[in-house]
Formats: C-alpha cells, sequence, structure tokens
C-alpha cells in the first residue's frame, strides 16, 4: 500500500483517515468540496487535493487512478443519488486491484441478519423520513450504495460505524458480523478509532468483502464478550 485516495476528505472521518495514512506513510489523494478545501489546511504539502463532488465521475476517474486503496465517506447527502453516484464512480474507475473501504452506519444490513434495537429502528424511521422530505438526507440511497457494493466482485469492505463520540484512540475496535451481537451492545465508538479500521482494513485481506460492524475495544459490551469479539491486530 503505497498511494491511496480519500474520497469526502474534509469531514471529521477523512481528517481522521489522512492523520493515520500519513502515520503509515502512504502517499495521500484526496476528494472533497470546492468549499471544503480550507479545513485541510493543516496538511498542506502532504496530501494533494482534489477539489470536487464525490459524485462527479470524472473527478473521481481521476483521483483514483494509480492508487492501491480507496477509502470512501459514504455520505447520504441530498436526494440526488450522492451515496450511490459516489460508490459507482469507485467501483468503476479505481485501479483492478484496488483495495475499496467504504464507511457507513449500523442501519446497513449485508445480509438482512442484523437486530436492531428499537431505538435505532425508529431512529431511522423517523429521521429517514424528516430528513426525505426536507430534501437534506437519503439514507434509502446509502443502502442503494452498498448494495451495489455488497453485489460486486471487486476487493470491498464496508465497514458499519456504530455511534460515535470524540476523544484519545483507544486502540483498533473490535467487530461482529450482525448488528444485536452481544460484544456490540455498547453501540460506541471513538470516531479517530472509525478511521484507524478503515485504514488497517486497506491491509488486511481477512476483511475482503466483510461487513464488519464495529464498536469500541474498551466498551464493556467489548470487554464483557471477548471470545466474540472479532480482533484484528493492532
Ligand atoms: N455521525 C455518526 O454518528 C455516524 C455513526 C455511524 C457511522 N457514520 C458514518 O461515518 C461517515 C462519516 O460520518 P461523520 O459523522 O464522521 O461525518 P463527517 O466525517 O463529517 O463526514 C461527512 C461528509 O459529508 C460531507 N458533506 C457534508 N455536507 C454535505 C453536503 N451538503 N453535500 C455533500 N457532502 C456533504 C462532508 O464533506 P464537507 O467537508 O465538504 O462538508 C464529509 O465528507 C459516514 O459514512 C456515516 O454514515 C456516522
Amino acid at each position: 500500500m503505497k498511494r491511496i485516495c480519500i474520497i469526502g476528505i474534509s469531514g471529521k472521518l477523512g481528517q481522521y483517515m489522512t492523520e493515520h495514512a500519513l502515520a503509515r506513510g502512504y502517499e495521500v489523494v484526496g476528494v472533497c468540496r470546492p468549499e471544503s478545501v480550507d479545513k485541510l489546511e493543516r496538511f498542506k504539502g502532504r496530501i494533494t487535493i482534489i477539489p470536487g463532488r464525490t459524485n462527479d465521475r470524472e473527478v473521481i476517474a481521476r483521483a483514483v487512478q494509480g492508487c492501491d486503496g480507496v477509502l470512501t465517506v459514504l455520505a447520504p447527502w441530498g436526494t440526488e443519488n450522492y451515496a450511490s453516484g459516489t460508490a459507482q464512480a469507485v467501483l468503476d474507475f479505481a485501479d483492478p486491484g484496488a483495495r475499496l473501504i467504504f464507511s457507513c452506519g449500523w442501519h446497513i444490513s449485508r445480509d438482512g441478519k442484523d437486530r436492531y434495537s428499537w431505538k435505532l429502528k425508529a431512529f431511522v424511521a423517523v429521521f429517514g423520513k424528516i430528513a426525505r422530505a426536507l430534501r437534506l438526507v437519503d439514507l434509502n440511497d446509502q443502502v442503494e450504495a452498498t448494495n451495489r457494493i455488497f453485489g460486486s466482485e471487486r476487493l470491498w469492505t464496508v465497514v458499519r460505524g456504530s455511534d460515535l463520540e470524540e476523544g484519545e484512540s483507544e486502540g483498533l475496535p473490535v467487530w461482529s458480523r450482525h448488528v444485536g451481537d452481544p460484544v456490540l451492545a455498547s453501540n460506541l465508538t471513538r470516531r479517530t478509532d472509525f478511521a484507524l479500521f478503515m485504514v488497517h482494513a486497506l491491509t488486511d485481506d481477512r476483511l475482503i468483502r466483510e461487513a464488519p460492524a464495529i464498536v469500541g475495544r474498551n466498551t464493556a459490551s467489548a470487554r464483557a464478550h471477548p471470545q466474540a469479539a472479532q480482533s484484528v491486530p493492532a
């Protein structure tokens, strides 16, 4: 892994991923909306920025060229297929052997075997409807995006994040295949560690075509179920 691309680099997750990637000595190319380029001032001279919307196919084709890995923040913004357009462009244009890592939340299910709390179901139902009615966010399009990824022959990993909090790193999160597994019950991960897991996945072949649901390694549920937690080497 020498050169990687981060799609959606200017957000919180994107910036944490940039820190972890630079710490590993990777060359970083990033795509973000033109109005967000200033958010990356502290990385000036250390990364290459390609301004553009992440569902702009021409921008993505240029950005991912020659990259060994692509980290994509799947953001369900707007109602114009932003997430699915972004995912499709990455799937279409990334180099054939590239590792493709995508972020989303626990509400995404790969095989329908996740067991959700009533709170998460209610949140997705109510927030999803209101946000779509206001044309702000389309959670269904994030579902469409991940369905396209799950159906692809590419070397993908879809990392499903729990609720997030800020704070110092606690190390790599642990993961399980299904939301509802007791090891995930604490439903909390440090945002920097979500990013750490995304960057780690680039070089962990055991995560190819997996959709790990993650939780912080120091949470009560992770500590209570060490056998059930899927760990990745630090
Ligand atoms: N927040 C949570 O609690 C949570 C929980 C689980 C999983 N996740 C997943 O984590 C990822 C990022 O979450 P985050 O909370 O950490 O947010 P974030 O890193 O701040 O990312 C938000 C992304 O959306 C972009 N964005 C914001 N407004 C936009 C707009 N109107 N149009 C287009 N793009 C826009 C941002 O780009 P700009 O810099 O240009 O604004 C940024 O790339 C997502 O895949 C999400 O599904 C989040």
